[in-house]
């Protein structure tokens, strides 16, 4: 692999000196560029997408090279473990995605297989391995899972969800069975992980998108404790470097300070806390990544400006912070504004460091 020239985003992450602080965004390979969707039309679908390594890498590379992010993301759904796992996963045309036979029964769960990631998901390690090459050290890799918790919500509601009918139900009336499919996946994101890790990618993210439905001990029980497992798993450092873990709860900023006791290198602000408050509680034990509210970005890029040195100064001098949104871009944001951004971190951050 090719020696890295930019940096930055890594040393952020284990709270080493940088000249200034780095920036990417969730879901930064997407529908507001226009690049992405012509790509997604060549492939012939979002699924056909992912699994299309030469055009994954080419999505990857668009926002790297249209907006100048510090880090790529590697270009797949979180969706695809369970796919792997035996599971029908569909996306139908503006909608989201659909398990037509959702996970209902112990029965179920025990037919489930905990998947081999070279052979089921060959084609996201085949597409880490094209990225590096199409990166050539131009920034680091970031591969990602979605949470045992998150994907456990999408298999048993068989999609998305309002009231998580199904998943609570299955949490509090049968919780072994609950359990029995969160270990079940835990084994099978560490796996998951640790292929991603094995092919290139060089820092990971545990996405726990639907963590913050639950209650402080039921998040405890259910998700962070998986999460923490998974962790324990990994392996923690390759070719040379440490992998840093970020973790990522939308809607759990009041438990930060026990996700900074997962073992994770980074926690992922949602965009409803104030950096300066987080970085109080737990700044002294782990890096931040976060967390201008995506809608931010409709605003006019002068107001972005303004937000982006808010959220600076608040975090202040120092290392540890990777700036990022709290939660993913949306596909009708203008890339203009996306841009500006971008821009914004990168001039107004030099100040808070050296
Ligand atoms: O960040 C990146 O650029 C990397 C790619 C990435 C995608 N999904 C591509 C995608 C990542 C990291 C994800 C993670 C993901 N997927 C999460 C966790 C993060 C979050 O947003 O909370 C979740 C919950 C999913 C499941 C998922 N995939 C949903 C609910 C949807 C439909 C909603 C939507 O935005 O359309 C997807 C589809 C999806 N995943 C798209 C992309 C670019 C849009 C599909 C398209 O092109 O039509």
């Amino acid at each position: 692999m090719n020696e890295l020239k930019n940096d930055r985003f890594l040393r952020a992450c284990l709270r080493q000196e940088v000249d200034r602080t780095p920036v990417w965004m969730m879901r930064q390979a997407g529908r507001y560029l226009p690049e992405y969707r012509t790509t997604r039309q060549r492939a012939g679908g979002f699924l056909k997408l992912c699994k299309t390594p030469e055009l994954a890498c080419e999505v990857t590379l668009q926002p790297v090279d249209i907006l100048g992010v510090d880090a790529a993301i590697l270009f797949s759904d979180i969706l695809v473990v369970p796919e792997a796992m035996g599971m029908e996963l569909t996306f139908g045309a503006g909608e989201g995605p659909k398990f037509p036979q959702p996970v209902s029964s112990r029965a179920d769960v025990d037919a489930l297989p905990v998947p081999d990631p070279e052979a089921e998901l060959g084609y996201v390690m085949q597409a880490v391995e094209t990225i590096q090459r199409g990166l050539a050290g131009r920034v680091p890799l970031i591969g990602f899972s979605g949470s045992p918790w998150t994907l456990a919500t999408y298999m048993v509601e068989g999609g998305g969800s309002k009231n998580y009918a199904k998943i609570k139900g299955m949490a509090y009336n049968e919780p072994a069975v609950m359990h029995a499919l969160l270990e079940k996946l835990a084994d099978a994101v560490a796996a998951y992980l640790n292929a991603q890790i094995a092919h290139g990618v060089q820092a990971v993210q545990i996405f726990d998108t639907w963590g913050g439905i639950l209650s402080t001990r039921d998040y405890k029980e259910f998700s962070l404790q998986y999460m923490q497992r998974i962790i324990e798993q990994l392996n923690r450092e390759s070719r040379g470097r440490r992998v840093p873990v970020i973790l990522y709860t939308k809607g759990g900023m009041g438990w930060l300070e026990a996700i900074a006791d997962s073992g994770c290198d980074v926690v992922g602000l949602d965009w409803t806390i104030d950096i300066d408050m987080a970085r109080q509680r737990i700044g002294h034990k782990v890096a931040l990544q976060g967390n201008m509210d995506p809608a931010m970005l409709y605003a006019r890029p002068e107001r972005i400006r303004q937000e982006v040195k808010d959220i600076l100064a608040r975090f202040g001098h120092g290392s540890g912070h990777v700036f990022n949104l709290g939660h993913g871009i949306t596909p009708d944001v203008p890339v203009e504004h996306a841009k500006a951004f971008i821009t914004a971190v990168q001039q107004e951050s030099c100040r808070y460091h050296g």
